[in-house]
């Protein structure tokens, strides 16, 4: 496509947003299935359902230029859903990798804010009005994801930092378990001896 107006432009980074959206609804339910936490597993939801709209208000803007709904490979979500991917298949902790599943989607959702606001801006300038306002509410929502997801983030971390504090602690209460049944069972052991021992005495006495 040669972009030599902006309204090209315009149909360009449409069939980009087309595309990304379309790849995220099949990744969403990956990324649902593979977080720890409820909250991260219901946000990720309502983000697919919030996506499935984001699809049909792009095939709305499309109509007001009479073009068809078209998508063209974005290959920016597809590296940004392969890195969430990666993070998905890793081990580690629950809330690590929760952590890891959060910075990728908020990766994906910088994308979409700035492809949305871009598109937002040349419906303007190009007098879609309704179109406009079509892109501005999905701006909102994705906006709001980042928001929710900033929130998640921050928790997620924290309990993270606490996890990795653990195992220090950990290892400290099984080394006093050790010794507490380290200290029982010599204990065991020398009692039956000093226990003979008043009696040797005793008989030794007699
Ligand atoms: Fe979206």
């Amino acid at each position: 496509m040669k972009l030599d107006t902006l309204k090209t432009l315009y149909m360009n980074e449409l069939r980009d947003l087309y595309n990304a959206e379309n790849q995220l609804l099949k990744a969403l339910p990956k990324m649902a299935k593979g977080a720890s936490s409820e909250e991260l597993k219901n946000a990720f939801q309502k983000h697919l359902e919030q996506t499935k709209s984001h699809v049909e208000r792009l095939e709305e803007v499309f109509e007001e230029i009479g073009e068809k709904p078209k998508g063209k490979t974005c290959r920016a979500m597809k590296g940004l859903i392969e890195e969430g991917s990666e993070i998905l298949h890793q081990d580690g902790e629950d809330s690590v990798i929760d952590a890891g599943i959060i910075v990728a989607a908020q990766k994906v959702e910088h994308y979409e804010m700035a492809g949305y606001g871009s598109v937002r801006t040349f419906a303007q300038l190009l007098g879609k009005d309704r179109s406009a306002e079509l892109l501005q509410t999905t701006l909102d929502e994705e906006s709001e994801t980042n928001e929710t997801l900033n929130q998640l983030r921050s928790s997620s971390a924290l309990q993270s930092e606490t996890l990795r504090k653990q195992p220090k602690r950990h290892d400290e209460r099984e080394r006093s378990r050790i010794c507490r049944n380290e200290r029982a069972r010599l204990s065991a052991k020398k009692g039956p001896r000093l226990a003979s021992k008043p009696d040797n005495a005793s008989h030794s006495r007699n």
